[in-house]
């Protein structure tokens, strides 16, 4: 595989799916740098054991990864056709070459319902680690990967419908217009979509994307490489900042194990308070019903974080800078707050930009997504794809 330009990023996956997927194909390509992975047995001598390396993506024994499930997927993903309007695909938000969302500040024009624009609520997250994750959504309100992945169709942004039940139906009419589709659903997975039931047919495409979406991890950082004993793979800024993060700054607290999250839902003020002391957005109590979970939101991965401005549920921080300075200053605000904040941290202007840097190294490995011809390096092969490569 020869080396070709990055867009921007430095995505670079195609190794990890060589390796697992498509067998004999060369896996040298695309790295973005040739420093060796650390041994095994590094594991054992970490400097922060509390934030060890990403580990492979699990393989799911119940949807096993294939080449041809890769490709439905991967069809699936830069699709417009599968929308209300016909012009959005997943990439248009989770764009591919940049970390799987959008960089776009909020409000941002939802372009699904053709001319009829309205503002999405929340900011597009990054599809980065997903597949390690419990709970998705910013408010955890679907629980398993396959699920998550075809949620979009039955809201705003995409809509094929305002149900479960009535985005499956016009998802499966609209592939059994479409031969290839039919031709790749039975060969993945068995399923005939003129005689399945909508249901089945919505659901496989979730499984069909939870194949592509294992491609979409973020590893082997410079971080990951220092804390494993390489000394100078990180600088020293980003080592004071390590430093910090896992002590004076208190931000291992929620931001820990090896994708820097708990996994769970906090509040750090991040909602805006209305005057009747409720919320623009309550977070995860929207699924819960609870008091207690008013303002909370999920604590998202800081692997890529460098690459994902804007920031929080609603991308009202603009910078790491101005996410910082919310946690400086205790991030209180909230009468619900976390229990562990509400107390300013007193950080100098340096330790900040040392925070910076370590956030910064934990940027991983870059990757490559699969293409269905060429592996997918740049827009204008994205643009070649959706004009002329998808299911006919
Ligand atoms: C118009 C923009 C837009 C489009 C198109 C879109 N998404 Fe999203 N996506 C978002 C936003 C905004 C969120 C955060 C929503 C929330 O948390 O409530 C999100 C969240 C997600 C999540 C949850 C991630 C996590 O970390 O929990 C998944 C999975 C996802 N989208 C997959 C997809 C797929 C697959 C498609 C195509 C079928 C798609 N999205 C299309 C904007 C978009
Ligand atoms: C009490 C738990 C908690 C602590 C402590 C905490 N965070 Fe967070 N962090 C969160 C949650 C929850 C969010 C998501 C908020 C939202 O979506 O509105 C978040 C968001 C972020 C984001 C934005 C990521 C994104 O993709 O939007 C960054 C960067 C971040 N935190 C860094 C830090 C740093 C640096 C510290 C230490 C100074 C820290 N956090 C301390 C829970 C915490």
């Amino acid at each position: 595989m020869n080396k070709r330009p990055w867009i921007d990023t430095g995505l670079a996956l195609i190794a990890v799916l060589c390796a697992t997927i498509v067998a004999g194909c060369s896996s040298d390509g695309g790295s973005s740098n040739n420093t060796p992975e650390p041994t095994p047995t590094a594991a054992l001598t970490l400097r922060y054991p509390q934030f060890p390396p990403m580990p492979e993506p699990p393989d799911d024994p119940a949807n096993p990864s294939s080449m041809v499930k890769l490709e439905l997927g991967t069809y699936l993903f830069f699709d417009p056709r599968l929308s209300t309007s016909g012009r959005t695909a997943c990439n248009n938000c989770h764009v591919f070459n940049t970390s799987f969302q959008d960089n776009l500040v909020k409000p941002r024009p939802d372009t699904s319902q053709g001319d009829d624009f309205f503002t999405l609520k929340r900011n597009t997250e990054s599809l980065f680690n997903i597949v390690y994750r419990e709970d998705f959504f910013r408010d955890g309100k679907v629980t398993e990967l396959a699920p998550s992945l075809t949620e979009p169709w039955v809201e705003d942004n995409q809509q094929l419908g305002k149900t479960h039940e009535l985005a499956a139906e016009h998802l499966t009419e609209i592939l059994r217009g479409i031969d290839g589709y039919k031709k790749l659903f039975r060969d993945a997975y068995g399923l005939d979509v003129d005689t399945a039931e909508p249901h089945e047919v919505f659901e496989t495409a979730g499984r069909a994307f939870a194949v592509w979406v294992r491609q979409v991890v973020s590893r082997n950082s410079p971080f990951d490489r220092w804390n494993a004993g390489d000394d100078t793979a990180i600088d020293e800024s980003a080592q004071r900042g390590a430093a910090l993060f896992a002590g004076k700054a208190g931000c291992f607290v929620c931001h820990t194990g090896p994708n820097f999250t708990d996994n769970k839902f906090h509040n750090i003020s991040s909602a805006v308070l209305l005057e009747d002391g409720s919320r623009d957005d309550e977070g995860r109590s929207v699924v819960t019903g609870l008091e207690a979970d008013r303002g909370k939101f999920q604590t998202p991965s800081l692997r890529h974080a460098a690459r994902t401005t804007p920031y929080f549920h609603d991308g009202s921080r603009a910078t790491l800078l101005d996410v910082i300075k919310h946690f400086d200053s205790g991030a209180g605000s909230d009468p619900n707050h976390d229990p562990v904040l509400g107390r300013p941290l007193g950080l100098t202007s340096d330790e900040m930009l040392d925070l910076i840097s370590f956030i910064r190294a934990l940027r991983g490995e870059s990757v490559v997504l699969w293409g269905p011809k060429t592996p997918l390096y740049t827009q204008a092969e994205v643009d070649e794809l959706q004009r002329e490569l998808l299911p006919r």
